[in-house]
């Protein structure tokens, strides 16, 4: 394994917090393991090196290296299932109504391998057929690290996955493709638009939001970061549309104007 000095291991640090928000202040060990494999393909033998390489960095190759090894992409399908079930039994019919089925806009932020936007197009689409209605909804799934994004485009995951998904889903949303691995439906990704993009930056091009899951990516944030994501995830709700956080992550309440009406969702308020 190769080591980090000291300054070495700092300037890492800053570089991650500055263009990521990201906080590896503790994880001097998890660096030197996961970056000893990017070092050789950039084929330096040291940090130094690499942080050379990083500074000439033009096309974002190395950056996009180092995103990759460095984030945590841990993630499965019905993660924290509540929020579906509030989605399913709640919420949808709410802003359907609201909305007068003009279409519903989501952004899935932080979206990792792909596991959480496909669970939510499966929880649409069994509301739809319960309730004879259409969502009309368009999903934005976005992350920084190309190589997850291109896995949640492909839609195929490992066999043992499949298990966190309930039996009448299975049946209906996913298709063994390999003796070990099966991929979910055509029909699941026609509403979802994958992108690359850094949370630390707005969000271009797109209007405002009905929904917005941001699920465990702030707990990897700095404090200055996470407030600086927060007000931007704020700005980007409709009023009245819902942000989703990670069940282990809780909004201080100076550092939002949202209200709180479930464990890890808040509401936008209509009157700001
Ligand atoms: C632990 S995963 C969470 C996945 C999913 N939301 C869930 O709850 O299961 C966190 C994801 O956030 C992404 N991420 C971290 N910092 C980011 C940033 N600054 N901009 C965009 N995505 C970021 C990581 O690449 C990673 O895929």
């Amino acid at each position: 394994m190769i080591r980090l000095t000291d300054q070495e291991f700092l300037d890492v640090v800053e570089y991650f917090r500055k263009n990521y928000g990201i906080n590896l202040k503790n994880k001097k060990i998890l660096i030197e393991c996961r970056m000893a494999k990017e070092l050789e393909r950039c084929k330096v033998s040291n940090f130094g090196d690499y942080l050379k390489l990083l500074k000439k960095d033009s096309g974002g190759d190395i950056a996009g290296g180092m995103v990759n090894r460095l984030t945590t992409n841990y993630t499965y399908f019905l993660r924290e299932p509540a929020h579906f079930t509030l989605l399913e039994e709640q919420i949808f019919s709410e802003l359907l109504e609201k909305k007068r089925y003009g279409p519903l806009y989501i952004w899935c932020a932080g979206c990792a391998t792909g596991e959480e936007c496909y669970t939510l197009a499966m929880c649409m689409d069994e509301y739809q057929e319960k309730n004879g209605c259409t969502l009309n909804a368009r999903i934005i799934a976005t992350d920084i690290s190309e190589e997850v994004l291109e896995k949640a485009e492909k839609g195929v995951y490992p066999k043992r996955e499949i298990e966190d998904i309930p039996p009448s889903w299975q049946e209906k949303y996913c298709r063994e493709i390999k003796k070990n691995s099966f991929c979910v439906a055509e029909e699941l990704k026609y509403n979802i638009r994958f992108m690359k993009h850094n949370l630390m930056e707005p969000l271009k091009e797109t209007g405002r939001f009905d929904v917005i899951f941001c699920r465990n990516v702030m707990i990897y944030f700095d404090k200055f970061s996470r407030q600086r994501l927060v007000s931007m995830l704020e700005e980007n709700l409709n009023p009245g549309g819902y942000l989703f956080i990670g069940h282990a992550e809780l909004l201080a309440r100076d550092e939002t104007n949202l209200e709180q009406v479930h464990q890890a969702v808040y509401r936008k308020r209509e009157t700001i």
